[in-house]
């Protein structure tokens, strides 16, 4: 387990990266970097902690992403800041290449300047892999998709990413690793998400939107399942220069049984309403784990009932 270190974590105020944090703040000084667009820290209990220290800041602004960077010298970066959900995507996409693409560039830019590091973990995302993902292992193609369509700014920030990470592992030897999550969910996620959504709407009994006719499919990962194989890409020697999709393979269900599941679980008498949908859609989306297994020792743990009760509890807990 890492202890005694700094960690840098941009986006740490966010959902994934404020459950890392959470993993690591009590042996180690975490610095989160970001601009609280999204804020997941608040309902963390992690405010005010000893070893905590947040940096409000843009992962646009060149100068002030390496100042923080040098002051902080990290053995360890998370890079998690991010402009991400589809539905903030599709409204900004000229922002999402922004972040995604000038972001990730400052952050490697700055590790560069570092005499040492030990790892930078850098986040990708599934959505690489197109609209029709089934067992995609790390060598399936990335899929572009069409030019215009503002969903796809996303995946190709990320991909631009990814080549980034993969680049400086290459020429300056730098210990990268990518992670490409398959739709996370799990307490403190307060940014978009299915999942969360119907949560949130099921415990008020309120009515449950389903975009489309319910037939996309998607594996879902609980957060604790996500943070264990991060703090694995974080420490395993055999992570550095490698990616690793990440997901739970065997919690695979369409987005209509999600609603369902969520209703039957929580007890709820919600009502399910299909509306149309005015966005590329990926209607296929379940990972292959076996690089993460046999690598990492990553295996998800947490199937879906136990993680939708889990979160409900979370969303009681707070105000929704
Ligand atoms: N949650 C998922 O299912 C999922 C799936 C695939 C990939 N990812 C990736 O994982 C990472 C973390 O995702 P998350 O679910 O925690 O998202 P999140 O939105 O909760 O966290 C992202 C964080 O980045 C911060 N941020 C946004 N723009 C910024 C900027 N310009 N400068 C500084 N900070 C900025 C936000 O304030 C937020 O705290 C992201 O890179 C995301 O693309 C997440």
């Amino acid at each position: 387990m890492i202890s005694h270190e700094t960690v840098f974590i941009t986006g740490g105020a966010g959902f994934i990266g404020a459950t890392l944090a959470a993993r690591l703040v009590e042996d180690n000084n975490i610095i989160v970097f970001d601009n609280f667009a999204r804020n997941s820290l608040q309902t963390s209990g992690l405010m005010g902690h000893k070893n905590l220290t947040v940096i409000n800041g843009d992962i646009r602004d060149t100068a002030a992403v390496m100042s923080a960077v040098l002051d902080a010298k990290p053995d360890r970066i998370v890079h998690c800041a991010a402009i991400a959900g589809i539905d903030t995507v599709v409204r900004s996409p000229t922002a999402t290449l922004d972040v995604n693409i000038v972001g990730t560039a400052n952050i490697f830019q700055a590790a560069r300047k570092l005499g040492s590091l030990k790892r930078i973990l850098s986040f990708s995302t599934s959505e690489i892999f197109g609209s029709h993902a089934f067992q995609t292992t790390e060598l399936s193609s990335a899929v572009i998709g069409a030019v215009g369509e503002a969903r796809w700014t996303y995946a190709v920030s990320k991909l631009a990413g990814e080549h980034m990470a993969l680049a400086h592992f290459h020429e300056f030897k730098m210990p990268a690793v990518v992670v490409r999550p398959f739709n996370v969910y799990g307490p403190g996620q307060v940014g978009e998400g299915a999942l969360s959504t119907f949560i949130k709407r099921a415990i008020r009994n309120d009515e449950i939107q389903i975009h489309g006719d319910g037939s996309q499919i998607r594996a879902w990962c609980y957060v604790d399942d996500m943070a264990r194989a991060l703090l694995l890409a974080l420490e395993h020697p055999a992570a550095i220069g490698q990616t690793f999709n990440i997901g739970n393979a065997r919690a695979v269900i369409t987005i209509y049984g999600l609603a369902n599941t969520v209703i039957r679980v929580l007890g709820s008498t919600s009502k399910i309403r299909f509306v149309r949908k005015d966005y590329a859609d990926i209607e296929l989306r379940v990972p292959n784990i076996n690089k993460a297994r046999d690598l990492l020792d990553f295996e998800a743990r947490i199937d879906l009932d136990e993680g939708i009760l889990r979160t409900a509890e979370y969303y009681r807990g707070v105000a929704i």
